[in-house]
């Protein structure tokens, strides 16, 4: 059931394992040795208080030093980051140091921003733990941290040489986790179809809760993740720091979905959530530019309602008093901007294609989400 895939950012080569158990500690110190070809100083383990009882899967009977951080997207924020720096200086890491993050998307942008600019950047292996860091999160080197309540104001590239994805991490992960990492998924299948990735999320039993003790469910989602994974791969090797076109097609419903967040306070929806609510809205601003055929809009929509999302407008939480005027000026601070242009990805006949929002028609928007 392992499997490996290594692709290239920016002349780094970034090795992903998806294996059934979870690393021992001898074999990623091992393994960071070779893909590093330097030998390891001390090492870090950087969890959170929900997988920090995972760590005794990767020690055993050993003890390494460790920085434990609230969970949550509520505690992405530069306080945690130095959490972490302060327990690298603690426990003595130099430059050969090596930043161990086990966890999800949130625990693995953290350690991989800490390790980015401790020292000038020390080794980083991740460890992923929910089903949307191993499809999305750990892969392309971005990272970062919240900042006066935008996500991700600030961070690097930083792609990690070495990253595990244990499917024995998923046996306890929460449902709504499990959902917030099939919008990634969702999303994924939607703009690049080449390994078949939307055919086989729509042969799973929709919105079925997942069971990984069945065997042929642990083999499809084992087939998604590597899917997902040679897909982002194929497209960060072609753009890794999202200078061209290629990588802001990963973007597809994440301006709509970072507004929510935004909006709405960061951690109130999880951000699978909010894509999948995102993806439907670009299927509509699709609709309106005549970009996104109605009969593949209906399917991508389809299928995310499967899955038991929020598809409605206004999103609930948005119909609070202030929050679409919120909505609308997280849209507007969105760092996604090219040039200082707000980009819009919508889904098109085949795949997805950029609309700049000069180019849409003013007051669509919002009337879009506010559904009027
Ligand atoms: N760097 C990137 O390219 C990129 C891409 C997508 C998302 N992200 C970021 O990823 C974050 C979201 O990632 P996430 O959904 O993994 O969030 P998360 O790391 O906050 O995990 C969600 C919750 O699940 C818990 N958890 C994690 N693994 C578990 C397990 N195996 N069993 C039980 N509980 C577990 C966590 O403690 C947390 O409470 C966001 O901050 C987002 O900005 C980054």
């Amino acid at each position: 059931m392992n499997q490996e895939y290594t692709f290239i950012f920016d002349k780094t080569p970034s090795r992903v394992r998806i294996q059934e158990h979870f690393p021992l500690i001898e074999r990623i110190c091992a393994d960071f040795e070779q893909v590093s070809r330097s030998p390891l100083g001390q090492v870090l383990l950087v969890c959170d208080e929900h997988t920090e009882y995972m760590a005794q899967d990767i020690l055993g009977m050993q003890e390494l030093p460790r920085c434990v951080l609230p969970p949550g997207e509520t505690a992405k924020h530069w306080m945690s980051v130095e959490a972490i720096l302060g327990a690298a200086k603690e426990a003595g890491l130099g430059r050969d140091g090596l930043f161990i993050g086990l966890g999800g998307g949130m625990v693995s942008d953290l350690t991989a921003f800490a390790a980015s600019i401790y020292m000038r950047g020390a080794g980083l292996c991740l460890v992923s733990t929910t089903l949307l860091g191993m499809v999305d999160a750990t892969v392309g080197g971005k990272t970062g941290f919240d900042l006066f309540g935008m996500k991700n104001l600030a961070g690097t590239f930083y792609p990690a040489p070495l990253i595990y994805m244990p499917l024995d991490s998923l046996l306890g992960l929460p449902e709504a986790e499990w959902k917030s990492g099939m919008g990634e998924l969702i999303k994924t299948a939607v703009l690049d179809d080449t390994e078949g990735l939307w055919e086989r999320l729509r042969s799973l039993p929709p919105g079925g809760k997942p069971n990984l003790k069945d065997r042929v469910f642990q083999d499809n989602i084992l087939a998604c993740i590597v899917q997902a994974v040679r897909i982002k791969g194929r497209i960060v090797e072609a753009d890794p720091k999202e200078t061209g076109e290629e990588r802001v097609r990963l973007n597809l419903g994440h301006t709509f979905a970072h507004a929510l967040e935004s909006a709405v306070g960061l951690g109130q929806v999880s951000h699978g959530e909010a894509v999948a609510w995102g993806m439907v809205r670009a299927c509509e601003l699709g609709y309106a530019l005549g970009i996104t055929p109605r009969d593949r809009g209906r399917a991508i929509t389809s299928l995310i309602k499967g899955w038991a999302y929020e598809t409605r407008v206004p999103y609930p939480l948005l119909e609070e008093p202030g929050k679409t005027e919120a909505f609308m000026r997280a849209l507007e601070g969105d760092k996604k901007k090219k040039a200082g242009k707000l980009r819009f990805i919508v889904p098109c006949t085949q795949g997805v294609q950029a609309v700049f929002a000069e180019a849409i028609e003013a007051g669509l928007v919002e009337r879009i989400i506010s559904g009027a």
